[in-house]
C-alpha cells in the first residue's frame, strides 16, 4: 500500500508539472470522492491496526504534497496567463492614432474673418443687425422712400408689408447711428437677400460687409485712404484703386470703386476682362438726411459708408466661376481652400 501511495504521489505531481496542466481534472481524479487516492484510504479497512496509523499518515502527507503542488502550479498558470494576455494586450502609446477627418471654415467665411482682421486693424469694430428687417430701416431711413425706382435693383421678399428679408447690410448703418453717437468706426458682415434668380453670378441670398465712420471732418480723402489700405492688405501691396461716379440714394456724393488687376497689375488679362480693373465695392459719404434722420447734425459731423459682397471678393480671389458652388455644399469644392 506505501508503494501504491507513493506511486500515486509520483504520477500526480508529474502530471501537475506537465505543460498544459489541467489542474481541476487532476485534483478530481486523485482527491476527489471517486478519486485515486481516496480508493486506497477506502481499502484500509484491510490493514492491521498496527499499519493503519502509519499508512493513515503516509496518505495524509501525500494528500497535502498533491495539494500544495496544485495550489503551487495554479499560481504559476494564472501569472503566466496574466503576462501572454499583457504581451497580447499591449499597448503601443507611441503609435499614430487614426486621424478624424478635420473640417475647415467656409471659403466665405475665410474671406469674411480676412476682411474683419483688416478692419479691425484699423480700430473698426463688428457690428450685426438682424436679417429680417423693418422696411424703414432698409429703404426709408436710407433715403430711399417708397415709390423709389431703387427699391426695383434691391427687389426682396416680403414677410410682411413693412417687414422684409433685409436687401443689404446698410440698415445696420441706421441701427447703429440711432444708439451710438459718433465718433463712429463700425463693420456689418452679415447675410443679406434679394428676389434675384440663381445663376453662376447671381443668388437670392448672398453676403456683404458694409462700413461705417462718423466724427467730425471726415472727408472723401478719409474715404479713399481706408480703402486703399484695405486694398492693399487684401490684394498686395501694389495695388491701387480707383473712383468712378456713382449714384447710391444714400451716399452723397457715391462712387463705384476699383482695384488694379492682381494678376496682371492693371494691362489687361482674362481675370480682369482686358479692363485692368475689377470693381469691388460701392462707397460714397453719409447723406446729410440718413444722418439726421437718425438724430446726428450733419452740420456738425460728417461720414463715409462703403459697402462690398464677400462672394464677390472670394470669387476674384480664388478664381471661381459660379456662386452657386458656394452653397451646394460640396466637399469636392469646399476641401480646396
Ligand atoms: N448697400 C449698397 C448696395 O448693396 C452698397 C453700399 C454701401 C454703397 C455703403 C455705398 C455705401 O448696393
Amino acid at each position: 500500500m506505501k508503494e501504491m501511495l507513493a506511486r500515486i504521489q509520483a504520477e500526480a505531481l508529474e502530471q501537475i508539472h506537465a505543460p498544459e496542466a489541467d489542474l481541476e481534472q487532476i485534483k478530481i481524479k486523485y482527491l476527489g470522492k471517486k478519486g485515486e487516492l481516496t480508493a486506497v484510504l477506502r481499502g484500509m479497512g484491510s490493514l492491521s491496526p498496527e499499519e493503519r496509523p502509519v499508512v493513515g499518515q503516509i496518505a495524509n502527507e501525500v494528500r497535502a504534497a498533491i495539494e500544495a503542488a496544485i495550489n503551487e502550479r495554479k499560481q504559476e498558470q494564472e501569472a503566466l496567463a496574466l503576462d501572454a494576455k499583457l504581451k497580447a494586450e499591449k499597448l503601443d502609446v507611441t503609435m499614430p492614432g487614426t486621424p478624424a477627418p478635420m473640417g475647415h471654415m467656409h471659403p466665405l467665411t475665410q474671406v469674411q474673418r480676412e476682411l474683419e482682421d483688416i478692419f479691425i486693424g484699423m480700430g473698426f469694430s463688428i457690428v450685426e443687425g438682424p436679417e429680417v428687417e423693418l422696411d424703414y430701416y432698409n429703404f426709408q431711413a436710407l433715403n430711399i422712400p417708397e415709390n423709389h425706382p431703387a427699391r426695383d435693383t434691391q427687389d426682396t421678399f416680403y414677410i410682411a408689408e413693412n417687414v422684409l428679408l433685409r436687401s443689404q447690410t446698410s440698415p445696420v448703418q441706421v441701427r447703429t447711428m440711432e444708439h451710438q453717437k459718433p465718433p463712429i468706426r463700425i463693420i456689418s458682415p452679415g447675410r443679406v437677400y434679394r428676389s434675384d434668380a440663381l445663376d453662376a453670378t447671381h443668388s437670392p441670398l448672398f453676403h456683404q460687409l458694409e462700413g461705417l465712420v462718423v466724427d467730425k471732418g471726415i472727408t472723401m480723402g478719409d474715404l479713399k485712404g481706408t480703402l486703399e489700405i484695405f486694398a492693399k492688405k487684401l490684394f498686395g501691396e501694389n495695388t491701387r484703386i480707383r473712383f468712378r461716379p456713382h449714384h447710391f440714394p444714400f451716399t452723397e456724393p457715391s462712387a463705384e470703386v476699383d482695384v488694379s488687376c492682381y494678376v496682371c497689375g492693371g494691362k489687361g488679362c482674362r481675370l480682369c476682362k482686358g479692363e485692368g480693373w475689377i470693381e469691388i465695392l460701392g462707397a460714397g459719404m453719409v447723406h446729410p438726411f440718413v444722418l439726421s434722420n437718425c438724430g446726428i447734425d450733419p452740420e456738425v459731423y460728417s461720414g463715409f459708408a462703403f459697402g462690398l459682397g464677400l462672394e464677390r471678393i472670394a470669387m476674384k480671389k480664388y478664381g471661381i466661376d459660379d456662386i452657386r458652388l458656394f452653397y451646394e455644399n460640396d466637399e469636392r469644392f469646399l476641401e480646396q481652400f
